[in-house]
C-alpha cells in the first residue's frame, strides 16, 4: 500500500454534517444522533426558516419511534469532519458550489446520490479533494410532515471516487457504522454504482410511466416487449465503460428479483412523479443513453423511457396516484 493510501483520520472532532434534508439525509442524521451531527442549509433555500435545529420523529426498523433534533450549521459551528451529501443527484453539483467554498480542502465528502453521472461531476469539478460515493440499499420515507420512517433495511457500500479519497474510506466507514446501520468499505464503488443503476433502469421509468407499483410492472406489455432489448442495451454500455461483463439474461434476472422483492413498493421515481418533484430519469436511463452514445451504441429504448419520463413530468396530472397512463 502506497503512503497515499495508509488510513488518515478524519479532520475536526468528529462532527457529520448532511447536507440534503430529505428522507435519506433525514434516516441518517436520525441514526447518528447520538453522536455529533448537523444539517448544512442550502444558500438560498427555505431549509432553515429562521429555527435552530429541524425537529422530526423518526420510526426506525425495529418498529420504535423516536423523537430527533438535529441542529443547523452555522457560521460559528464546528468544522465538519465528514460531509455526506444526500441532495437528489440533479440538485447536487449546484449545492455543494454553492457550500464547497467554506469547507475546508481535506474535509471528506461522501455522495449518496442515485444512478449515475452526479458522482462523476462533481468528482470531476473538484479532483482535488476526497470525494467518496456510498450506493445504499436503505429505503426511507417520509409519509407525512414531521415523520420519517426507516422502510426497508438494507446495507450501505462506500468507496473512493478520487485518488485523495482513498486514506478516507476506512475512517468514513467507522464513523457511519456508530449509526448501527450496517456500512462497508467498498473496493470498486463505481461498479457497485453500476449494479444498482441496472436494477433502478429496469424498474423505475417503468413505474413512472405505467403509474403503478414495481411489482405489477412484470405483468404489463409495454414493459414485457422492451424488457430484452432494454436488457441488450445496458449489457453493451456495460462493457464498454469496462464495467464487469454481464448478459442481458442476468441483467433481467437482476431486475427481476428486485421488482418481485419489493413488488409492492412505490419507486421513488413514481413517487416524485406524484409529488410532482423533478425525477432522477438523467441519472439513470438517461446516463445509459448518453454513456452509450458516446461509445456509439445504439440505445433506443433507454432514449425513448427518457423521453417519456421527461414528458410526463411536464404533465402534472398525469402522474396523480390512480391516474393509469396510457403507455
Ligand atoms: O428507486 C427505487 O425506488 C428503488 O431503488 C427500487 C429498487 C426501484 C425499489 O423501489
Amino acid at each position: 500500500m502506497s503512503g497515499r493510501e495508509e488510513n488518515q483520520q478524519l479532520p475536526g472532532t468528529g462532527l457529520i454534517a448532511i447536507l440534503g434534508a430529505g428522507s435519506l439525509g433525514r434516516l441518517w442524521a436520525g441514526y447518528l444522533s447520538a453522536g455529533k451531527v448537523a444539517f448544512v442549509p442550502r444558500h438560498g433555500s427555505a431549509d432553515v426558516s429562521g429555527a435552530d435545529s429541524l425537529s422530526y420523529r423518526l420510526q426506525r426498523f425495529d418498529g420504535s419511534a423516536a423523537s430527533v433534533s438535529i441542529p443547523w450549521l452555522t457560521s460559528s459551528s464546528e468544522q465538519p469532519s465528514v460531509l455526506l451529501v444526500t441532495t437528489k443527484a440533479g440538485d447536487t453539483l449546484g449545492a455543494l458550489e454553492s457550500r464547497l467554498p467554506e469547507l475546508p480542502c481535506d474535509t471528506p465528502i461522501v455522495l449518496f446520490q442515485n444512478g449515475m453521472g452526479s458522482q462523476q461531476a462533481v468528482a470531476e469539478r473538484w479532483p482535488r479533494r476526497p470525494i467518496l460515493a456510498a450506493s445504499t440499499t436503505e429505503g426511507a420515507n417520509r409519509p407525512q410532515q414531521g415523520q420519517t420512517v426507516h422502510a426497508g433495511r438494507g446495507e450501505t457500500r462506500v468507496g473512493a471516487l478520487t485518488d485523495r479519497a482513498r486514506p478516507f474510506v476506512k475512517p468514513v466507514v467507522q464513523a457511519l457504522a456508530a449509526s448501527g446501520l450496517k456500512v462497508h468499505a467498498e473496493p470498486d464503488i463505481r461498479q457497485r454504482l453500476w449494479d444498482k443503476l441496472i436494477v433502478n433502469a429496469g424498474i423505475n421509468a417503468f413505474t413512472a410511466i405505467l403509474n403503478c407499483r414495481n411489482g405489477d410492472i412484470l405483468n404489463s406489455r409495454f414493459y414485457l416487449e422492451r424488457i430484452d432489448d432494454l436488457c441488450a442495451e445496458i449489457a453493451a454500455v456495460l462493457e464498454a465503460e469496462g464495467g464487469r461483463p454481464l448478459t442481458p439474461a442476468m441483467i433481467r434476472e437482476r431486475i427481476e428479483t428486485v421488482a418481485q422483492s419489493t413488488a409492492n413498493n412505490t419507486s421513488s421515481m413514481l413517487s416524485d412523479r406524484q409529488k410532482g418533484r423533478t425525477t432522477e430519469i438523467d441519472f439513470i436511463n438517461g446516463y445509459v443513453a448518453r454513456r452509450g452514445q458516446a461509445h456509439g451504441i445504439e440505445v433506443p429504448v433507454n432514449q425513448m423511457l427518457t423521453e417519456r419520463v421527461q414528458q410526463l413530468s411536464a404533465d402534472p396530472e398525469a402522474g396523480r396516484p390512480g391516474n393509469q397512463n396510457k403507455p
